[in-house]
C-alpha cells in the first residue's frame, strides 16, 4: 500500500496551513475583511494563475469566523441572479426572478442590518468580470447606489486590471504569484508525508514532481501529479513511486501528446529517441555522451550510421517539437556545461514499446 490517507491529496483539500502566503492572507485581512467588520466596505480582486493558492487562502480566512459568504461564479448565469441565490440561502426566499438591483440590494440591506457587515466571495469570476458589465457595476458600487454595506471580493485567473474600468471606483488588486519549483517541493512534502506510508516515495520523486509543476507555478498539478503518481504504483503493486508512475500521471493529465508528435519524425529521430527512452527508466536524465553510445548500439541493430552532428540535430528537433526537454547543467570544473535531457510527460517504457513498433514499420 503507497497511500494511506487519501484526503490531503484531494485537490478541494484545505490544509491547516499554507505555506508562503501568509503575506497575502494578511492583505485581505487587513484591506477587506476587518474594514467590513467596522463598516467599511472595499472592493478586492485576487487574481494569479491556476493552482497558486487563492481559493484556499480565501477558505484559510473562512475558519476564523469571518462574516463570508462564498459562491462560485460558474453555477450562474450573471451577478444578479448570484445576488437572488444569496438572498435565499441567507433565508429570505425570492419569490420571481428577475428583481431589479434596487430590489436586490434593499433585502441585502434589510439582512445585513440583522445579521451584520459581510464580505461576499466570488470565485471564479473571470467571465463575470469580462460579460457582466451591469452586474458589477452595481455590486462594486453597492455602498455609494444603495447604501449597502457589503465588501465583495472577486477571484480570477487573469489580470482584470487591463480591462476594469475606471467607473468601478477603487477596487484593490492582490495578485498570487506562481510557486517555484521549491515552493512546490515543500508543499507536496507537506502532502505526501500526510497521506503516504513512510518509505514509499523518495526525497528524488518529490524533487521531480515539483521540477515538473514548476514550469507550470502550479500547486494543484503538483498535488494531482503526486496523487496520480502514487496510484499508478499501487496498481503496479509496487512498493514505492518510480519515475515512470510519474511520467504515467503527466501523460494522464496531458493526455493529447505523443501520437501527433511522433507522426512528425522519420527513422533516424525514431532511433535517437529510442535511445533516450533506454537510458531513461531509472534515472530522470542523461547526457549527449550517453545517447551517442546508446544510438550507436541501436543503430547497429537496425542497420543505421549516425554522425555526432546528425545526432545534435535531430535531439534539437526533438526539442522543438517538445518531445524531449533539455536543461544546462555546470559540472563543477570552470566553464565546462553538459546538456541534460530528459522526458516528463510520457511512461518512457511505454513509448519504448511504441516506438520500436513504429521502427519496425517504417
Ligand atoms: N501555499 C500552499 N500551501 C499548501 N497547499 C497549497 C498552497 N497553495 C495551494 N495549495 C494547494 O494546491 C491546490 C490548489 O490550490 P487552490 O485551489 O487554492 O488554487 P487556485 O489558485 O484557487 O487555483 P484555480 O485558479 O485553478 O482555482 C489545493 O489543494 C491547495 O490546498
Ligand atoms: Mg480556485
Amino acid at each position: 500500500m503507497i497511500v494511506s490517507n487519501p484526503a490531503p491529496l484531494d485537490i478541494s483539500y484545505v490544509p491547516e496551513k499554507l505555506f508562503f502566503r501568509d503575506d497575502k492572507i494578511s492583505t485581505i485581512r487587513s484591506s477587506v475583511i476587518l474594514p467590513a467588520k467596522n463598516g467599511i466596505t472595499n472592493n478586492v480582486i485576487i487574481y494569479g494563475n491556476s493552482g497558486t493558492g487563492k481559493t484556499s487562502a480565501v477558505k484559510v480566512i473562512m475558519r476564523d469566523n469571518a462574516p463570508i459568504i462564498y459562491e462560485n461564479a460558474l453555477s450562474f448565469k450573471n451577478v444578479k441572479n448570484l445576488l437572488e441565490h444569496v438572498i435565499s440561502r441567507l433565508g429570505r426566499p425570492v419569490s420571481y426572478h428577475g428583481l431589479s438591483f434596487s430590489d436586490i440590494f434593499s433585502t441585502i440591506n434589510s439582512i445585513i442590518s440583522f445579521r451584520g457587515n459581510m464580505v461576499l466571495v466570488i470565485d471564479e469570476a473571470t467571465s463575470l468580470l469580462k460579460d457582466d458589465d451591469a452586474g458589477i457595476y452595481n455590486l462594486f458600487r453597492a455602498s455609494e447606489i444603495y447604501g449597502t454595506r457589503l465588501s465583495t471580493i472577486l477571484i480570477s485567473m487573469e489580470n482584470p486590471f487591463t480591462y476594469l474600468d475606471r467607473k468601478y471606483g477603487t477596487v484593490t488588486g492582490i495578485k498570487f504569484d506562481n510557486y517555484s519549483s521549491f515552493e512546490i517541493n515543500k508543499i507536496i512534502a507537506d502532502r505526501a508525508s500526510m497521506s503516504l506510508e513512510p518509505g514509499t516515495y523518495s526525497d528524488s520523486i518529490l524533487k521531480y514532481i515539483s521540477d515538473i509543476s514548476g514550469q507550470f507555478g502550479s500547486a494543484r498539478f503538483a498535488i494531482e501529479l503526486l496523487q496520480k503518481a502514487a496510484y499508478m504504483g499501487e496498481y503496479r503493486l509496487s512498493k514505492s513511486i518510480e519515475n515512470d508512475d510519474v511520467r504515467s500521471a503527466v501523460s494522464l493529465i496531458n493526455p493529447y501528446i505523443t501520437e501527433s508528435k511522433l507522426s512528425l519524425l522519420d527513422r533516424e529521430d525514431l532511433i535517437v529517441l529510442l535511445s533516450i527512452c533506454i537510458l531513461l527508466p531509472d534515472s530522470i536524465s542523461t547526457n549527449i555522451k550517453s545517447i551517442e553510445e546508446e544510438v550507436k548500439l541501436l543503430g547497429e541493430e537496425y542497420g543505421i550510421g549516425l554522425k555526432k552532428t546528425e545526432i545534435y540535430k535531430i535531439i534539437r528537433k526533438l526539442e522543438n517539437i517538445d518531445i524531449i526537454s533539455s536543461q544546462l547543467k555546470s559540472s563543477g570544473n570552470k566553464s565546462s556545461v553538459s546538456k541534460l535531457i530528459s522526458i516528463n510527460d510520457v511512461p518512457v517504457s511505454i513509448l519504448s514499446m511504441k516506438l520500436r513498433d513504429l521502427i519496425s514499420r517504417i
